[in-house]
């Protein structure tokens, strides 16, 4: 271990998989207690259980962020489990939403009820222990898509550019109670969510 999150709590969303999971085992690697949140709980108990067996510290936790009550349950579990929180990280999300033609009352809002409405609900949550403890750090996973135009991404790229602009807006409202609230924009990373190797789409 580096230790450079030792003794922080962090619950990182969608880590059953691909970037949620990779930041799930660096952050226990670097020292962090971590609650990993996904819809998928086998995916999320597996890799606790990995943690674990190599010497970290991780609960697994199933949950919905698009359901409200779903992740009242998540905070409250962190706060058992973990004690508390200093890190969120608001991974979870989903690809697809369809395009301006083919895109569905359905589609879009299971594209804007995980990607949009899943993060907003874990900020409402975890805010409130992070600034009456005085401080915090959220992490919110937007896209390239959120600022670049990318054909057939009519409602993906709006949800994610939506996701920016709220870590924006969350940014300077919180930044003075010390909360500290950041995105990061990946380009295309080869996860399951890409639905295949890069290679293969080349
Ligand atoms: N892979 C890329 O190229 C790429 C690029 C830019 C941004 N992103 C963003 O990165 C994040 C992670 O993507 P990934 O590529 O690792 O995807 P992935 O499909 O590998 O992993 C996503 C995880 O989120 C979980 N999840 C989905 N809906 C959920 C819900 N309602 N509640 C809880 N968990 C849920 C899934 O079970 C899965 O374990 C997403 O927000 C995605 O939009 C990915």
């Amino acid at each position: 271990m580096v230790g450079r999150l030792a003794g922080k709590r962090a619950i990182i969303t969608g880590a059953g998989s691909g970037i949620g999971a990779a930041t799930a085992s660096l952050f226990a690697t670097e020292g962090a207690y971590v609650l990993l949140a996904d819809q998928n709980g086998d995916a999320a108990g597996e890799l606790a259980a990995r943690i674990n067996e190599a010497g970290g510290r991780a609960v697994a936790c199933t949950t919905d962020v698009a359901r409200e009550q779903a992740v009242v349950a998540m905070v409250a579990q962190a706060r058992t489990d973990l004690g508390g929180i200093d890190i969120l990280v608001n991974n979870a999300g989903i690809g697809g939403g369809g395009n301006a033609l083919n895109a569905t009352d359905e589609s879009i809002d299971r594209v804007l009820g995980v990607n949009v409405k899943g993060p907003l609900f874990c900020c409402k949550h975890v805010l409130p222990d992070m600034l009456s403890q005085g401080g915090g750090a959220i992490v919110n996973v937007a896209s390239i898509s959120s600022t670049c135009g990318i054909p057939g991404q009519a409602v993906y790229g709006p949800a994610k550019g939506a996701i920016w602009l709220f870590t924006r807006q969350l940014a300077v409202e919180y930044a003075a109670r010390g909360v500290r609230i950041n995105s990061v924009a990946p380009g295309t990373i080869e996860t399951p969510m890409i639905g295949g190797p890069i290679a293969a789409a080349n």
